[in-house]
């Protein structure tokens, strides 16, 4: 067993890296990672997720520049202007991963539980049926399951030493990038994880003390009769 202090070290030393150096990532570093990246619990284990790895540089710069014509197009609505400085920080940084050596895609598939099953088959007109299903489609197992893979994706890889953003930001170009990928139709694109090795050291963001984040609900003491 590993021990703990060497685990919270990791865990709280990972950061979001933005700046990365002009070095290619090896593969089977990659490869290794994604390998334990796998053993993420999961949804009935349907394990719905797939990893695309691009490395071709010509690949990232194309899905850079879908990103950045979404930022372009969003700060360019008058509805933009409100957000001042904040547009205009999020114009300089939306593509950063364009100067990643790698990039992966996390695509998510589609997962049916029992109670999804049901559900479908007892139809729309059911109001419970229906506020049951809204529910599960607020909690997706299949964005849950894929989230748990990619912490443990970007965790892995910096026991590596490689550095790693996890982006959403990307999907307002997920059309444009699942076209340049070749991504089947029962396939989304939900992430982009650039991967490289840092050449920054960012701040740490603070966390909020756990207290604030915590309620336990306790057993009382047991009353002996
Ligand atoms: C689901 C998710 C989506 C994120 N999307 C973006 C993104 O699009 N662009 C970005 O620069 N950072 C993104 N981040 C990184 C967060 O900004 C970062 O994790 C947070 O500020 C905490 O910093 P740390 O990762 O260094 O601890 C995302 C993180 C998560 C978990």
């Amino acid at each position: 067993m590993i021990v703990l202090e060497e685990l919270d070290e990791l865990i709280k030393t990972r950061r979001s890296v933005r700046k990365f150096q002009d070095k290619p990532v090896p593969e089977d570093l990659l490869l290794k990672a994604l390998e334990l990246a796998t053993w993420a619990p999961n949804g009935g284990n349907y394990q719905p997720w797939r990893f695309l790895v691009v490395t071709k540089k010509e690949l990232i710069h194309k899905m850079a520049d879908a990103v950045k014509a979404k930022t372009e197009l969003l700060a360019s609505w008058p509805e933009a202007k409100q957000f001042g400085e904040a547009v205009e920080r999020w114009r300089k940084t939306s593509d950063f991963f364009r100067g990643a050596p790698a990039c992966i895609a996390i695509l998510m598939g589609k997962y049916s539980s029992i109670a999804d099953q049901i559900l479908r088959a007892r139809g729309k007109t059911d109001p419970i049926a229906g506020e049951i299903r809204s529910h599960r489609q607020l909690g997706n197992t299949s964005l849950q399951s894929v989230a748990a893979a990619v912490t443990y994706l970007l965790l892995i890889l910096h026991y590596f030493g490689l550095a790693t953003t996890w982006m959403a930001g990307p999907q307002q170009a997920k059309k444009e990038i699942e076209d340049l990928l070749g991504v089947p139709a029962e396939w989304d694109f939900v992430d982009l994880i650039p991967v490289g090795y840092p050449a920054e050291a960012p701040k740490v963001p603070p966390r909020k003390p756990v207290a604030d984040v915590v309620q336990f609900f306790r057993q009382g003491p047991r009353v002996e009769d």
